[in-house]
């Protein structure tokens, strides 16, 4: 009962700071409006990633906010993702969120911005957006250097099937830039006088060395190309099982399936985990494993093999009795 009376004195203390807030507010531009801290680029992962705080929470220890995120290309009017994202907020909180591009962002300048509302059970009141944060620019583009032409993705890893965007960047002021994709040129969509696209859909696996893609202009001699890393789709290991001949050596051997070795990737790793001992051993060949078997003379095993690559893990885990020796 008491510490009911108290969660409702501060509940109400909490309406009425908000109350007061409100009516302070109304004379007060301020309101809820996010402030965009920081806005950085991941051009590996083709993420932008926000940091962000809401100032004017100060009054409150946590409230749940909808926050209503715009991202533009090349100019600010050109919107191409609204998302609402929903969180906690606490007062002093920095906030993050990412996004990750289809295009790269090398190719186009970015810019964000963010408006708020609170969206919370316990204010009764509805809801109502604050202003809009100002525009903040996310420009990968002062990364380049000085060549005349870009193409981009760099060194993408992706696996078989996947459709990539490629773009090119051209800074000489010419109309007949055409690129290929393995020799077989490619038609794009023009996005900027100087930004071309071409989405590749459902890529396949060339060779270890990777896909290549360039771009050139055809009187010119300038060249721009990039390499796209494609992994084969990395396979569940197939009959899996172990066996043992001395009772102190289980083998364990299973079959991969194919190699998703690349130049920018090494194949892809087995290991070896026993869920009732608690023991795993990183296997050192790619279709068969030893195991010891321990002094206290463990009778049942479950064996996970574990496959995995820079892509994706996968696994099969099968029991084994060492006294019937072999797989059940
Ligand atoms: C929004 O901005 C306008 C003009 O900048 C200002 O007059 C108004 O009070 C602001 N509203 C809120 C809710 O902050
Ligand atoms: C990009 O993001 C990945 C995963 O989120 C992270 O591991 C990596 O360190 C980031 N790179 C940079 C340069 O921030
Ligand atoms: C975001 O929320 C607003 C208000 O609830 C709604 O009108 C709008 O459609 C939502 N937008 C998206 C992209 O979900
Ligand atoms: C690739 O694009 C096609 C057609 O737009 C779509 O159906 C497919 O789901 C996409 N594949 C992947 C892996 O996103
Ligand atoms: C561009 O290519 C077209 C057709 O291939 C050609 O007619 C035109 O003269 C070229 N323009 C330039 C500036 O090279
Ligand atoms: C993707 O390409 C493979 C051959 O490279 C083909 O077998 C498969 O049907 C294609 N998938 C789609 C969705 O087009
Ligand atoms: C064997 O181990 C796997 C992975 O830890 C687990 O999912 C499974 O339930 C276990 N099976 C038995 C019979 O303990
Ligand atoms: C293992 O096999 C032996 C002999 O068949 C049997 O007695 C024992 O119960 C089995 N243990 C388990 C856990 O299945």
């Amino acid at each position: 009962m008491a510490l009911f009376a108290v969660f409702q004195t501060t509940f109400l203390l909490a309406l009425l700071s908000l109350r007061t807030y409100e009516s302070e507010v109304l004379s007060e531009p301020l309101s809820l409006t996010p402030e965009l801290l920081k806005v950085s680029v991941n051009s590996t992962h083709q993420c932008l990633h926000l940091q962000w705080t809401v100032h004017s929470l100060a009054y409150h220890q946590e409230l749940k906010m909808v926050f209503q995120i715009q991202i533009s290309r090349f100019k600010t009017s050109n919107v191409i993702w609204v998302e609402n994202y929903s969180t906690t907020v606490k007062r002093n909180q920095v906030l993050h969120w990412s996004w990750e591009s289809k295009l790269p962002l090398e190719c186009a300048a970015h810019f964000i911005r963010m408006r708020s509302m609170v969206d919370d059970a316990r204010i009764p009141k509805p809801g109502f957006w604050s202003n809009w944060s100002s525009w903040e620019e996310a420009d990968a583009q002062n990364l380049l250097g000085h060549d005349p032409l870009f193409v981009f993705p760099k060194d993408k890893l992706v696996e078989e099937g996947s459709n990539v965007t490629i773009c090119y960047v051209s800074r000489i002021h010419q109309d007949n830039i055409s690129c290929y994709l393995e020799g077989v040129q490619i038609y794009g969509e023009q996005l900027d006088r100087s930004v071309s696209a071409f989405e590749l859909k459902n890529v396949s696996f060339v060779r270890k060395k990777g896909t290549n893609v360039f771009c050139k202009v055809d009187q010119g001699g300038v060249l721009g190309g990039i390499v796209l890393f494609v992994s084969k789709v990395l396979e569940e290991p197939k009959d899996f099982s172990c066996e043992t001949q001395d009772l102190k050596t289980l083998t364990c051997t299973w079959d991969p399936g194919s190699d998703t070795g690349l130049t920018k990737q090494p194949s892809q790793s087995y290991t070896l985990f026993e869920s009732f001992s608690g023991k795993k051993t990183l296997c050192k060949h790619r279709n068969w494993c030893n195991w010891q078997v321990a002094q206290d003379s463990q009778e049942t095993y479950n064996f996970t093999l574990l496959a995995e690559n820079y892509l994706r893990k996968r696994s099969v885990s099968i029991l084994f009795n060492l006294t019937q020796r072999g797989e059940t």
